[in-house]
């Protein structure tokens, strides 16, 4: 007889505050994607590519993603990680100095770096984040290569490296799960991990860097997860829909799927794809404007500097 594991009870949060360090992983696609075409193509090994911080290769094209995610526990004390590193080192310290984030880091008052995966985006800029906090934990998700291993070490890192196990979340602190997910990807990047947080009297919030296991599997995977998790109440981060600008009657039905789910905000990066975010808003889908500030280029994705605040009695939602 087939038997269904109980949900896993993650607890909750009074509150989560996202600040959108960066959501810019670039500021011209057809750029990056001519580089990634020079280089071989898709299945090239993204090492062998001279972008920043390895060469100079449209180093004025290089940005990245990263969020500062500060949750606040039912008791009212703050606990804060490091959603992702960004790309091009130079503009992650001074996205990082404008932020605050630098000082935060310095001061060991964010306790760990969750690294969604491996692509140079998300994951390049690390050394920005270790000249503040060299010992740092960092999260990977299964399947990064000897080669980012050996970068995170080269960039001077003195703390534990902590390899999510896929199909086994780890529950981080009360309210906030974090799991790894198979999956294959453009430049050889396997796996990506993917926060769920649980806040009370809201249902679940996803977070994601680039979402390359596609948003419906990893909703459907907090759904029968987690308890709670047939409320899913927002997500933040990267859908991966249209990160080309090209779509199709396949995406379509990827975002009629979505109105199904009932979220109350969705607030995107620049990897979901300005095609997708449109497609979303016609369709009637809550999405979150940003500022378009910061180099932040346009208002369809949540901004460079904007937040998105969830719970808590003080939250401006
Ligand atoms: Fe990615
Ligand atoms: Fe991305």
């Amino acid at each position: 007889m087939a038997t269904t594991a109980p949900a896993l009870d993650i607890g909750a949060l009074k509150g989560l505050r996202i600040l959108c360090v960066s959501e810019t992983g670039w500021f011209d696609t057809a750029t990056v994607f001519g580089d990634i075409r020079a280089a071989g193509g898709a299945q090239t090994d993204q090492y062998s590519i001279p972008w920043p911080p390895f060469g100079r290769l449209h180093a004025d094209n290089a940005a990245g993603f990263s969020a500062l995610l500060e949750a606040e526990a039912i008791d009212g004390s703050v606990r804060r990680l490091l959603f992702d590193t960004g790309w091009n080192p130079d503009w992650m310290d001074r996205r990082f100095a404008e932020e605050g984030v630098d000082r935060l880091l310095q001061e060991r008052r964010i306790e760990a770096l969750i690294v969604s995966h491996e692509h140079f985006d998300h994951f390049w800029g690390i050394g920005s984040t270790l000249k503040h906090c060299p010992d740092i934990p960092i999260y990977l998700p299964e399947g990064f290569h000897p080669a980012g291993l050996a970068f995170i070490r080269q960039q001077g890192h003195e703390g534990t490296v902590i390899t999510v196990p896929t199909g086994q979340p780890l529950v981080l602190f009360p309210g906030l799960a974090l799991a790894s997910f198979p999956m294959s990807t453009l430049l050889q990047v396997q796996g990506e991990n993917v926060l769920y947080a649980r806040l009370q009297d809201q249902g679940l919030t996803m977070i994601t860097g680039c979402g390359h296991g596609g948003v419906l599997n990893l909703l459907d995977y907090a759904r029968r997860t987690f308890a709670g998790g047939e409320k899913i109440h927002a997500i933040y981060g990267g859908l991966h829909l249209s990160p080309l600008e090209d779509w199709d009657s396949q995406r379509d039905e990827i975002v009629n799927s979505l109105a199904r789910y009932g979220i109350a905000r969705i607030a995107c990066n620049h990897c979901t794809g300005r095609t997708a975010v449109e497609k979303m808003l016609a369709s009637g889908l809550p999405v979150l404007r940003g500022s378009a500030r910061n180099g932040s280029q346009t208002d369809l994705f949540l901004g460079n500097g904007d937040v998105l605040q969830l719970g808590s009695e003080n939250a401006a939602n």
